[in-house]
């Protein structure tokens, strides 16, 4: 096993992902590639699943944060294993409905949903919308009521979880964009005005306090915070809550330093938070939705580039330049991120070299991962960077007019095209 179980190495020393050899695979799909094991992700998917319904109730759902990866087949995979979705734009929207997702398991994301935006929600049937604010709550309900509808929709609540407590928490605290504050009473009058209104059908509030995170306690926070509201709620205004959507933010291993995150056993820990503070505060057990992006897909992917040269510079650093780079994976370019890189023809050996790993755009921040242990490597080696399945593909960009890779999906010991690679002709395809 290398990092994930689904990693290992077989007798010539190659890498292999679900058992399949990646250097055939770079080989047969060119580089560079992003491959995804569908067990791995479809076994996340479970767990999930499995977990949510078993702490929390049957009626609980995991909706799969699809900003982390988004294309047709993921979206038909999370239909057949039960789970819900959360979009958060028109595409996602659009591609959800090209792969006959159920619209009524979707849950509509964003803080600026256009009326367009909000017309193809209401167009397509989408389950739930999670309001934002009181010009799109307005908005909406007058959309709704053109279109003869009434719109089940849940709140965005930021709990106002201090992030200097909590530092990978980006999104829950008070100034953020996302949502209604609790504490400045934002909260309550949204959903007052919510309450109002008659072509919105309001079941109940959502909250996400951030992503990345290993520690159970902003969750614990976070529950414990959104129950307070519910109870509040529920004496200010009669309102019973029936849904709850705590948002995601498990962390996924990216290196060896990361621990490994026991998904059961977290789901456990919060549902158990939750039903405690229910009791406590007398209120009515919700219905729980969790909205798990990274911690479904991270793991399950890898991204294989060619080495095209090895560059010494004595005294400074060492560069190993492959055939991509931040267009196709931005994350250390925007947040440092680390990665756990290997050469996957010698993966077997030890990796006493180290390297900055070098994309190939014109600029030096175009870089995967500064100072990395690796093996050796030289022009025409197949590097592999691993926990590459969320934010990766969903964060591509053509950047210095560079087609994105392909998606395979590898299960079974087959390996199938789940995007196709882009040609220079889609490249120009809307140029005039
Ligand atoms: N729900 C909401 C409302 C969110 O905003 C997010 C992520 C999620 C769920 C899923 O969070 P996850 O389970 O993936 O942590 N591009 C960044 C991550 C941005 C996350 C944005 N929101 C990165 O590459 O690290």
């Amino acid at each position: 096993m290398i990092l994930h179980s689904h990693l290992d190495t077989n007798e010539q020393g190659h890498l292999t992902i679900g058992g399949m050899d990646t250097v055939a695979l770079a080989k047969e799909f060119g580089t560079p590639a992003y491959i995804m094991d569908e067990a791995a992700i479809r076994a996340r998917f479970r767990t999930y699943l499995t977990a949510a319904r078993t702490h929390f109730g049957e009626n609980a759902l995991p909706a799969f944060a699809s900003k982390a990866l988004c294309f047709t087949e993921i979206y038909r995979i999370a239909a057949e294993e039960g789970l819900g979705i959360d979009c958060v734009s028109g595409g996602e929207l659009y591609t959800a409905k090209r792969a006959s997702f159920p619209a009524e398991r979707i849950y509509f994301h964003g803080n600026n949903k256009t009326d367009a935006d909000l017309k193809q929600a209401l167009d397509m049937g989408v389950g739930t919308i999670v309001v934002d604010n009181a010009d799109e709550l307005l908005a909406l309900d007058a959309l709704a009521s053109n279109a003869g509808k009434t719109q089940r929709i849940l709140l965005r609540i930021t709990p106002g979880i201090d992030p200097h407590t909590h530092r990978a928490i980006r999104t829950g605290n008070v100034d953020s964009k996302f949502g209604n504050a609790i504490v400045t009473g934002g909260a309550m009058e949204i959903t007052k005005l919510a309450l109002s209104l008659s072509n919105v059908r309001l079941v109940g509030f959502h909250c996400h306090v951030g992503s990345q995170i290993f520690d159970l306690s902003p969750f614990r926070d976070a529950a414990d915070i959104m129950m307070r509201y519910i109870a509040d709620v529920k004496r200010e205004t009669g309102f019973v809550t029936e849904e709850l959507n705590l948002g995601g933010g498990l962390a996924a291993r990216y290196t060896e330093v990361d621990a490994t995150v026991d998904y059961a056993d977290a789901i456990a820990k919060i549902a158990a938070i939750v039903r405690n503070k229910a009791q406590e505060m007398d209120v009515a057990m919700p219905r729980v939705i969790l909205e798990p992006g990274r911690s479904l897909v991270a793991e399950a992917g890898i991204t294989l580039y060619t080495v095209g040269g090895v560059k010494e510079i004595p005294g400074f650093k060492n560069y190993i330049s492959v055939d991509g780079g931040m267009p196709d994976n931005p994350r250390y370019a925007l947040y440092q991120s680390e990665y756990t890189a290997l050469i996957a023809n010698r993966a077997a050996d030890p990796a006493d070299y180290r390297a900055t790993v070098a994309g190939r755009c014109c600029e030096s921040g175009d870089l995967i991962g500064e100072d990395m242990p690796i093996q050796r490597a030289s022009r025409g080696d197949i590097l592999a960077v691993l926990t590459t399945g969320a934010y990766n593909y969903s964060m591509a960009s053509n950047y210095n007019r560079l087609p994105r890779p392909p998606v395979i999906l590898v299960r079974d010991g087959v390996a199938r095209v789940a995007v196709r690679r882009e040609s220079f002709e889609d490249l120009v395809r809307n140029d005039v």
